[in-house]
Order: C-alpha cells, then structure tokens, then sequence
C-alpha cells in the first residue's frame, strides 16, 4: 500500500531511502519485560508454554485439568478449569493492596474527567451485576451494549462477565438496524445504552436507534440507560420497559459474588465483516481469551506497575475489548479512555492528554497517525510528550512514512514502535515485535509472537520462499482464538478453515522479505478497511440494492492517503429512475440507515452498466482500477467491453462527500 500523497519531509525522505533498521534503544532494553528465549521456551512446547503462563497469570477457582483440546477446527483451552473473568480483572487486585491504583483515568469531550480506582471498580461493577440480576439477565444469557465512551461502558462488561452473562457490545457508529440484526442473532435480553455521547461539540442520540432496535427485536426485555447528555438531549423512556441506570445501579448493594464458570464459558460475541451481507458473530470465551490479551498485553507493550497507558481506540472494536478492557484490566494497569474525537476542541487534544496524564505507552491506528500528519509538527512539538516510552500501531498496514512521523515527532526518536497485527477473531496480538527484542522495520509487522505459527503460502497451501508474496496463514491454535461463529459451526469452517485444510486463513495478503519480516499487505477478499474500520462491499453493496431507486451496485474500497481506503460505490438505477446529487445524498443516508454512518461511501458514481463475466459475475477489480485512476487489468473475460469504458470515461465525475 502506498499512502505518500506529497512528497515526505526531508528528514523522513532520508530514513526511508535508507530502508534503515531500528534496533531496540539500550536503555528500553536493559529494563523490557520480554526476553527473546521466550520464543525458544514456546518453540520447544508451545502448550507447555501457555500451560506455564495461565498457573502464573490467572486465578483460577479450579485447576484445569488439560492445557488444549484440539479437534481441528475446534479448539478447547484450559479444560477443566474454571474462574471468573472480573475476579480477575478487579477483585484480586483491591485484594492485593491495589484499590486505590487508577484503573481508568477518563476524560470526555467537553472536558469533563473521572477518577476510576480499582476499588471503584470493584464496587460498580458488583452494583450494575446487580442491577442485571433485577433486570432478569442470568448465567448464560446475552446483553447487548449500544453506548459512548464513557466509564459505564467497561463497567456493563464487566457486570455482565461477572455472572456469567455474555455481551455483545455494537459500536455506536452502526445503525438502528444494524443493532437489531445482532440483538436478533445473539437473541439478547436487555440492551444497555446511554441517552447519547458527545461527538465533535455535538450530542449524538443513541436512545432512539436502541428504541427503534427494541421495536423489532422480541427478546428484548429492558433497556437499561446511562444518562449522559442530560438536558443537552433529553431521552424518551418507555414505562415498565426502561430504566435509567442512575436509578436502578446506584441502589444496589456493592456485594454481588463473582460466578466461577468453566474455561470455555461464553465471555462476548462481537460481531465483525466477513464476505456476505450478514456480519458475522465472533465468538470468545474465557479462559483463553483473558490469558491471550493479558500476556500479550503485558509482553507487546512491556507494562510495568506505574504505566499510564492509553489506548486511544472505541471499546466498540475488538481493540478495545482486548486492549482497553480485559488485558489491561487483568494486568492492573492504570489507563486512559477517552469519549470524544481527536480534532476536538482542537487537533493537538491527544497530545495535550498525553501531557496531561504522563501517557507513558500510546497505542493507536495508522489512520489517526496520517490525519496528524497533515495538521502538521507544530501542535504535537507544542506538547510535552516526554513521559512516553513506547508506541503502538494497529489496524491496517502502516506506511513507512507514517511510521517514521510517528517515530520522530510523537517517539522523538526515543520510544520503540510495535506495529501490532491482529483480527476480531485471532482475540490477541498474534505478529508484532517484542520491545526491547526484535529490530524493528517502518512498515512491518516484523515476526509472530512466542507461542505463535504463521507463514504466508501461495494459492495451493505451500509455504513461499523468503522474499515472496502469498497468504497469511496460521497453523497452531492460539489461546485467544475465536471459537467459532456464532449458531454456526459450518460456516466457521468454511470461512476460516476451509481456504487451505488444517490452517486458518486469516483474509489478508502477506509477504516475508529475505530477512523473514512479515509485511501485511491488506485483505485479499471482498472487505475495506476504512479508517481502520472493517466493512464489507457486500454488506455496502446490498445497502444500497435495498433502496427502490438501485437497480444494481458494486463497492470497492478506493485507496485514500488518510483513511487506507474509502468506499466507492457504483450504481445503476432503475429504467425509470432519473439520476441527480439529490438521489446520491438519499443513497448515501440509506446507506447510513441500514448500516451505521461509518459506511458511508465517500464516492459515488451513477453508471449506466456494471462491467461483467460472461457468467454475470461483477468485475471489482476493474472498477478499483477505475476508481484508483489506473490502466485498466486484464479485460478478456468480460461480457462486454465497452462498458467499462463508458465507466472510466464518467468516473471523473462521481460525487464525492
Ligand atoms: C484486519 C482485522 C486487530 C484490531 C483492529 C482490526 C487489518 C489489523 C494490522 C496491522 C496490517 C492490519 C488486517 C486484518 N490489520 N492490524 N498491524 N497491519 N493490517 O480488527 O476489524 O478484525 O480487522 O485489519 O487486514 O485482517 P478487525
């Protein structure tokens, strides 16, 4: 992927010419937690190897008795064990003299700020399980969370975690609709949201679209709601169905025991894009999972007792489940979570929290690394950002150029990079480097992690020598895996385990220079990575086929020098149907309707044909070269040629938001 838009800054253009290597600095290395014989203790046995981690790491309420159950594609971690998740997170650490250390510092948009000890944690978390237990939701049962950033958000987690109920939680930016279809296939009971958040100086409604999810969705029995706009934007409440969360958490008794439940006991579904229409539900459970996140927590970012480390994405991702919540909660860390947008009230607030609460570890995606770049050094330079000691990367692949600003104008040269390669189903990190270990390259993910086997094959399975290009694969389970889809079995196997027999097939296109470095080079099926944001055409595609006016659509993801890509969507409309800018706005709010805001296309273009196999299969991969601006491929197998010139020849007009 090639993100350059201008020319780089001179000192980058040096560094990147150099195709320099970064050897870890002596000073981070003389105190990291990782040691490279880590990869020699799971090279030797790597069920031996997480077998030791989760006896020293977990505490568990019984033993396990098994380390790996693997009856491929199933896989079953630490069988025979149980614990509680939040017992982990929150209750040993008050009990080990912790319960006044900072679990979250928040801040929100407006800036207002919350303290939130362990200890406080403790407390509202056994309130709002609680509450849960009042509201009807048993072990077992699933919980969906529709919310803002804001501090209730791990705490409905939690309160769920702790009696065995399973979450779901849906990213604020998905629609009315969107929240039903999960509700609907996770068949949840109650949803907890909020009156709304606030997003760039503005409130923004969340009650309505879980109002309009409760129409549809049967098995919902309440609504539970955090008031956090107030007056800014007063919510509805439905008598007997709705409660506000200030009523019904904070008369609770601060004493609800934490259920032990087995290893493999459902922790959360998260609901992701795959190559169809419906999103599918990403199964975690909670031994594994929790011993995943937290020794690679600990391990990828070297935390230490006294780090401040902020994750600066949306609990509504899988980043923030695995970074934000469990890893970081497990391992007592002291965090920052933060509600609103990075350019509010300006483009140097990250840098100005940064300095404010001494961030010492920041993790963050490519795609906010490119949108400060064009605002420029000065505001980050503006900052005292000499508490931070490392720095993360995940999301997407990121470009040397942003890896080199990263480094000199927020690491000043000074703090380790670990460019963090993951999925919502691998749970954890699975290819980063180890801080204070591996020699790091801008732009790669460098090696899999101990315990860890990938390899990139080509097309029939076979391992690809050094220096070439095929598919990421991964051959050993991994504790964090994701244990299936959720209600169905078959397609877990199809999709994931399906493409090359006896190896996950992770999606994307990877390639091992001479060195043996892996460089990920994006999805190789039908899924765009926006902003870090993983949405599928199809689901886009079908979006916009379900408004009256589309006769046919196709999406591709268009390559954008700050969000990776951007969603370009060609339409045909029906015969009687008359084009304009009016009908691409309609489209586009039609779009956001079934879907969420995030999967807006940002072009759009009216186009009298799609361009077509003989067998009437829609040719992508031409209309990416058509929206990339580039010669077109390989154009033989089409139906009819001439259509896709016609496209090119209108493509300078698509509309563009
Ligand atoms: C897809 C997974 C993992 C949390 C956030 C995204 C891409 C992720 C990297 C990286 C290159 C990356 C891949 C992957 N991706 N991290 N460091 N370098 N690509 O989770 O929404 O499940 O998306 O994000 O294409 O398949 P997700």
């Amino acid at each position: 992927m090639t993100n350059e838009q201008s020319s780089p800054a001179p000192e980058i253009e040096n560094l990147m010419a150099e195709g320099r290597a970064f050897p870890p600095p002596p000073a981070f290395v003389a105190q990291a937690n990782a040691k490279a014989d880590l990869y020699l203790e799971a090279d030797d046995d790597y069920e031996a190897f997480w077998a030791r981690l989760a006896r020293e790491r977990l505490t568990w309420r019984t033993p396990f008795k098994r380390t790996l159950e693997w009856d491929a594609p199933f896989a079953k971690w630490f069988t025979g064990g149980t614990l509680n998740v939040t017992e982990n997170c929150v209750d040993r650490h008050v009990a080990a003299g912790l319960g006044d250390k900072v679990a979250y510092h928040w801040v929100g948009e407006p800036g207002d700020t919350r303290t939130i000890t362990y200890a406080d944690l403790l407390r509202e978390v056994q309130q709002a399980a609680n509450a849960l237990l009042e509201l009807g939701v048993r072990t077992g049962d699933r919980v969906a969370i529709y919310m803002p950033m804001i501090p209730e958000l791990p705490i409905a987690m939690l309160a769920c975690a702790r009696i065995g109920a399973a979450h779901t939680v849906v990213f604020g930016g998905f629609s009315a609709e969107a929240l039903a279809g999960r509700i609907e296939d996770a068949q949840a009971k109650l949803i907890i949201t909020a009156d709304g958040g606030w997003r760039r100086g503005k409130p923004v409604d969340l009650k309505t679209a879980a109002d309009e999810a409760a129409a549809q969705s049967p098995t919902v029995e309440h609504i539970l709601v955090v008031r956090r706009l107030g007056d800014a934007l007063p919510a509805s409440m439905t008598p007997g169905r709705d409660v506000w969360w200030h009523d019904i958490v904070t008369r609770q008794v601060a004493d609800c025991p934490p259920v032990p439940v087995d290893s493999e006991h459902l922790l959360y579904i998260l609901y992701t894009s795959g190559t169809t229409a419906k999103p599918k539900g990403i199964v975690h459970t909670s031994a594994g999972y929790l011993l995943g996140t937290s020794v690679t927590h600990e391990m990828v970012f070297d935390i230490k007792p006294d780090d401040v480390y902020w994750c600066a994405a949306d609990i509504g991702w899988v980043t923030g489940h695995s970074y934000i919540v469990y890893g970081p909660l497990a391992n007592a860390t002291t965090g920052v979570l933060y509600e609103g947008a990075p350019d509010t009230p300006g483009w140097d607030r990250w840098w100005q929290i940064v300095e404010d609460y001494k961030v010492t570890v920041l993790y963050m995606a490519p795609t906010a690394i490119r949108a400060f770049m064009k605002q420029g050094e000065a505001l980050p330079a503006a900052r005292d950002l000499s508490s931070l000691r490392l720095l993360g990367s995940v999301g997407e692949p990121i470009n040397p150029e942003a890896w080199l600003w990263y480094h000199l104008n927020i690491g000043r040269e000074r703090c380790p990079i670990v460019d963090t390669w993951w999925q919502t189903e691998t749970g954890q990190i699975l290819i980063s480097p180890l801080p204070g270990v591996t020699e790091t390259k801008p732009g790669s993910a460098t090696f899999p992690l101990p315990g860890i086997s990938a390899d990139v094959v080509d097309s029939n399975g076979d391992s690809v020598p050094l220096g070439q290009g095929g598919y990421l694969v991964l051959k050993r389970p991994w504790p964090a895996m994701l244990r299936g889809i959720y209600g169905d079995p078959d397609r877990y196997r199809a999709t994931y385990w399906g493409r090359f027999p006896g190896m996950y097939f992770a999606g994307d296109g990877a390639k091992r220079d001479t060195d043996g470095y892996f460089w990920l080079l994006g999805r190789v099926d039908d899924v765009m990575n926006v902003a870090g944001h993983r949405i599928s055409t199809i689901e886009v595609e079908s979006a916009l086929v379900d408004h009256p006016a589309v006769a046919e659509a196709a999406v591709v993801g268009k390559e954008d020098p700050v969000t990776g890509q951007a969603i370009f969507a060609f339409c045909t409309v029906r015969a009687d149907v008359e084009t304009s800018d009016e009908l691409a706005h309609e489209l586009r709010e039609h779009v956001a309707k079934v879907i969420g805001p995030i999967a807006r296309p940002r072009y759009l273009l009216f186009t009298p044909d799609l361009p077509k196999t003989r067998s009437g299969k829609i040719m992508r991969r031409l209309l990416r070269d058509v929206a990339e601006g580039r010669a077109l491929g390989d154009t033989t197998t089409l139906a009819d040629q001439g259509v896709v010139e016609t496209i090119r020849a209108g493509a300078g007009r698509a509309d563009e938001e």
